[in-house]
């Protein structure tokens, strides 16, 4: 069995289990996770957890729930997550109850209108109806701030849409080491994660039929959202069907062009992924000018479909056994590391000698 280092710093970070992961997750954040951890390994502790119990906030087919969890450890085994390697700890969020169990305590430290400033929570509850919004989406952030307090973590590589959860996890941490002395290491403020994580953090592949706003799994029709699970052929059609615009010219152009801009990056990051050593601005100058978009389309499409024959059969040849095995001895190991922050709260709080 193996515990973690103490003298290490911590990097932690998660992506929910949930309907199906798409690509905008797997390029935005789980492959730079991965990179992440095979780059940083020497020097920090690696945590990657899967947030389970965030899974249900908003409401889901339960009986898809525990294959969603596994398969999520397969995703990042498909994307090269090594296994062996010691220093990067894969775990469910459900199977190290600390998580819980502080994010009640937490829970009584929070203000009700502090949580209702939380703009993930307006968007969510704005697309549900009356009991449909749970108590649990109105306080997810709290669960976040646990998860991210019980390992003693610095870094947290998110997207921007974690980013007011980050900043709540700091603002408690604070509060309650002001209120009973040095209880939990305190984030590193977002400039600084940014600044270590690099430009990739920004990332945000788009949605294709409403290439304004970021490709989401909650998109009710899910006609601009590509699921890694997605029939190439079905996924080929979705990009053919992709929003551009009347301008009539490949261009790299966010602001004007966010169809195009976007059907650029996804083409690099496919591309890169199939091994090929390009970057974003290689591609740009390699269509940049280019009047037909259907032929355009085509070769995004055509390379897209082949990114995902490709994946499905990574995912389809993990080794099983070798996850689980992972995922028992790292929830081990973390349950000890949980329960010494856990213990030590509890005693701030009154509940322990
Ligand atoms: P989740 O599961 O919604 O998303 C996981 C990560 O993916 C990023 N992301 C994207 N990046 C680029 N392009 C996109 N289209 C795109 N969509 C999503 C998200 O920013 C995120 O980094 N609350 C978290 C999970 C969580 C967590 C934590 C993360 C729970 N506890 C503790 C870190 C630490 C969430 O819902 O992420």
């Amino acid at each position: 069995m193996y515990t973690m280092n103490p003298t290490k710093p911590v990097i932690l970070t998660g992506v929910r289990a949930n309907n199906d992961i798409h690509i905008g997750n797997y390029f935005g954040a789980i492959l730079p996770i991965v990179d992440m951890a095979k780059r940083r390994s020497a020097d920090f502790d690696i945590n990657l957890f899967i947030p389970d119990l965030h899974s249900f906030t908003t409401p889901i087919d339960h009986s898809k729930l525990y294959d969603s969890i596994l398969n999520n450890a397969r995703i990042y085994t498909a994307a090269g997550l090594p296994l062996d390697n010691q220093a990067i700890h894969l775990y469910r969020q459900s199977r190290v109850p600390a998580h819980s169990e502080l994010a009640w305590i937490l829970d009584c430290f929070t203000g009700f209108g502090e949580m209702s400033r939380m703009t993930q929570f307006k968007d969510k509850s704005d697309k549900l109806h009356g009991d449909q919004i749970s108590v649990g989406l109105f306080n997810y952030p709290v669960l976040m701030a646990a998860d991210i307090l019980l390992y003693n973590a610095t870094y947290v590589p998110v997207g921007d849409d974690q980013t007011q959860h980050l900043e709540f996890t700091r603002d408690i941490a604070e509060r309650m080491n002001r209120k009973f002395g040095e209880l939990f290491t305190v984030p590193k403020p977002v400039a600084e994660q940014h600044q270590f994580f690099g430009k990739d953090q920004g990332l945000r592949i788009k949605d294709l039929a409403n290439p304004t706003k970021k490709m989401s799994k909650s998109d009710d029709t899910g006609k601009g959202v590509i699921f890694l699970g997605d029939d190439p052929q079905a996924a080929h059609k979705k990009i053919m069907s992709a929003t551009t615009d009347s301008l009539g010219k490949v261009q790299y152009d966010r602001e004007n062009q966010p169809g195009i801009s976007n059907l650029l990056e996804i083409l690099t990051l496919v591309r890169q992924d199939a091994g090929r050593d390009v970057t974003l601005e290689q591609t740009i100058s390699e269509f940049t000018g280019m009047e037909r978009y259907g032929d355009f389309k085509r070769i995004v499409a055509d390379e897209t479909a082949e990114f995902l024959t490709n994946f499905q059969a990574r995912l389809a040849a993990v080794d099983e056994p070798a996850i689980e095995a992972k995922l028992q001895s790292s929830e081990q190991a973390m349950n000890l590391v949980a329960n010494q922050t856990l213990h030590r709260v509890q005693k701030a709080v009154g509940l322990r000698r």
